[in-house]
């Protein structure tokens, strides 16, 4: 199969869906890559690394998309990538495409097929765990008063306690978020509404500042805390919110909103995603930090997981085609988002109240 790698184009985001040993390996399985100039640059992979892997180098993005079938990405397809697509085309990304209306009706229009790589990963997105700890990061750094949070030191010290901070959601995401924040010395306190992630995240930190509860204590603790940290993966149909806008009045003077959940309106209800190049804006005196793309700054790992939990799912696809490798592989299915015109994502399906075909269907058709 020939196997397209654009550089991705969102701003500030230097991942790269495959990096020169992942090309390497499915050069050696036989299939032709096609990579754009400058796209791992800024993961640390040079042009003629690729070339060395096997791939062929091409200038811009109209050339990769022309030449490959499969275009494998990070982060969603943008307006400046529309007029590339073609029907044959399956793209293998980040689509997100329950909140991202136009892009869904342009591959819809177009008729190629899609498949959202964040619903494909069994044990959860490498890059979750990423997002996670550098979004903690980004908490502990906004709490500093030159950045107008609190100027409570992350560590305790001379009787001043240590950062406390308030994390919402224990998966992969909310993980990563305590991990780093345990470890630079601040107290925390993780709620999630589900017994296991509680269960499990008692058991990993008993020996550290840490406590662990259900969310309706979140009200509990709001008044107290120098950030809140979001990592719920909140249900795209629910109109309701953790944090409604009227809570912004109990938090501190200073306390900090970091939302790596990012769902507009989702669990934090003044939440909208943000970029890197602007990740902060305030709504009643409460800083929020929401970028969509957090592990984008930190492309050198972030790219290396990706393309490592991609890599079975790609050589499938270009093996035995869509179809045959989805019927193989429920969590490759899960992902199936649209083909030949057809939405086949239920969760898009419900959000933006469209009529689809469920996967299991569309699947047994063929
Ligand atoms: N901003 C970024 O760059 C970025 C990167 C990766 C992931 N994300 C987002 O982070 C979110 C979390 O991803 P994840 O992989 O950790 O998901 P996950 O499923 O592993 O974890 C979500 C956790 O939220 C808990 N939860 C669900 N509903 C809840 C509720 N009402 N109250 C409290 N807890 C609740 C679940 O029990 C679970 O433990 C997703 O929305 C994902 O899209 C953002």
């Amino acid at each position: 199969m020939r196997i397209g790698i654009p550089k991705e184009i969102k701003p500030q985001e230097g991942r790269i869906a495959l990096l020169p040993r992942q090309v390497e390996r499915l050069v050696q399985a036989g299939h032709r890559v096609f990579v754009e100039s400058g796209a791992g640059r800024i993961s640390r992979s040079e042009d003629r690394e690729y070339e060395q892997a096997g791939a062929a180098i091409l200038s811009g993005p109209a050339e990769v998309f022309a030449a490959a079938e499969l275009i494998v990405k990070v982060k969603e397809i943008l307006p400046p990538e529309y007029p590339l697509l073609r029907g044959e085309h399956i793209i293998l990304t980040n689509i997100h495409a329950a909140m991202n209306r136009e892009q869904l009706d342009t591959f819809l229009q177009v008729g190629l097929t899609a498949i959202s790589a964040e619903n494909t990963h069994r044990f959860g997105s490498p890059n979750c765990v990423l997002a996670g700890e550098v979004g903690a990061l980004e908490a502990v750094r906004l709490c500093l008063a030159c950045y107008g949070g609190t100027g409570r030191h992350f560590m305790g010290h001379f009787g001043e306690s240590a950062l406390k901070v308030l994390v919402l959601g224990l998966g992969n995401v909310g993980r990563g978020a305590v991990r780093t924040l345990l470890g630079l010395g601040a107290t925390v306190i993780g709620l999630d509404v589900f017994e296991g992630a509680r269960k499990a995240a008692a058991l990993d930190w008993h020996d550290r500042r840490m406590i662990v509860g259900e969310i309706d204590e979140l009200s509990n603790y709001l008044e107290d805390v120098d950030a809140v940290v979001n990592c719920v993966l909140w249900p795209k149909e629910r109109t309701d919110h953790l944090i409604p806008r009227e809570m912004l009045g109990r938090f501190k003077p200073g306390a900090v909103i970091v939302d790596i959940s990012c769902d507009q309106g989702g669990a934090v209800e003044t939440c909208r995603p943000t970029s890197w190049a602007e990740p902060v804006y305030e709504v009643d005196g409460v800083r929020h930090f929401c970028v969509d793309n957090i592990p984008g700054a930190v492309p050198v790992t972030a790219s290396a997981g990706y393309g490592e939990a991609l890599m079975d799912k790609i050589l499938a696809i270009a093996a035995k085609g869509v179809v045959q490798a989805c019927k193989d592989d429920p969590w490759l299915a899960r992902g199936l988002t649209c083909a030949g015109g057809t939405l086949l994502l239920e969760e898009a399906a419900r959000y933006q109240k469209r009529e689809f075909t469920t996967v299991q269907e569309w699947l047994e058709s063929r």
